[in-house]
């Protein structure tokens, strides 16, 4: 984040998979004008790319495991150069181990910035597994939904974008998601006690619907999220 504004926001969304880190960041993206970073979306774009970065980590990904430290950050920091990133992000799914957030941590600072909020997204884990099976994401602009919780508006017709043209997602299926959330559990949730420590943890029940928890979601970013 080179020419960052030292008050830029910089949130993370933290949640096993399925918890709605990518709803949710959509969503504080056109509210508050802030750019969402998913580390999935980029390692997603990279394998289709077929960077070396990908080719390392299209396996991983397909397994359900993470992928390692320094692929993750070097895909990362090579979006945090762009400069609308100085509007102040959303991190969903970032970080995801203890490395990570260490890094995060000294890229911040190198600009005077620091973690406005870490949020932590609480669901039950069994519930998760049907909401990343039922998942389905708009091919031209990226909108996602699900077979059950959020349809689209027309069947087969994108809500936003009006295209007709859906895909989903290699790793949505009922083993490779409990590989992820095992991964979650052993790798990703000790970084919620970091963040406390930091004075920066929020935890928001996300058991509820998509509506309401946007609006926890949005008071906690109006009111400051510190
Ligand atoms: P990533 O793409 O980050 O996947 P994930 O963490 O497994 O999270 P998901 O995208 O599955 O879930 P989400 O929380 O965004 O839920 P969503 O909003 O879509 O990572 C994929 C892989 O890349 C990893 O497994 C790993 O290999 C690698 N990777 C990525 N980042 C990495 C990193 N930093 N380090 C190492 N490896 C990394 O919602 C899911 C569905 O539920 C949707 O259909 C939605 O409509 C629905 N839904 C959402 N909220 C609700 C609600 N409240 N009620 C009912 N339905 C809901």
């Amino acid at each position: 984040m080179g020419d960052a504004d030292s008050r830029a926001e910089v949130l993370i969304l933290l949640g096993p998979p399925g918890a709605g880190k990518g709803t949710q960041a959509r969503m504080l993206e056109e509210r508050f004008g802030l750019i969402q970073l998913s580390t999935g979306d980029l390692l997603r774009g990279a394998v289709a790319a077929q960077t070396p970065a990908g080719m390392a980590a299209k396996s991983v990904m397909e397994a359900g495991g993470l992928v390692s430290d320094d692929i993750v950050l070097a895909v990362l920091k090579d979006r945090m150069q762009a400069p609308d990133v100085s509007r102040g992000v959303i991190l969903d799914g970032f970080p995801r181990t203890d490395g990570q957030a260490a890094a995060l941590d000294g890229m911040l600072a190198d600009t005077g910035q620091k973690v406005t909020a870490a949020i932590s997204l609480e669901v039950d884990d069994e519930a998760m597994v049907g909401r990343v099976a039922g998942r389905f994401t708009c091919a031209s602009c990226g909108e996602g939904y699900h077979d059950d919780f959020k349809r689209t508006a027309r069947q087969g017709v994108c809500d936003k974008c009006q295209g007709t043209d859906f895909s989903r997602r290699a790793d949505d299926n009922a083993e490779t998601a409990r590989a992820r959330l095992k991964a979650y559990h052993a790798q990703t949730a000790p970084l919620i006690a970091y963040y406390e420590k930091q004075g920066v943890l929020k935890t928001v029940d996300a058991m509820r619907p998509i509506a309401v928890i946007a609006e926890t979601l949005q008071s906690v970013v109006a009111n400051g999220a510190g």
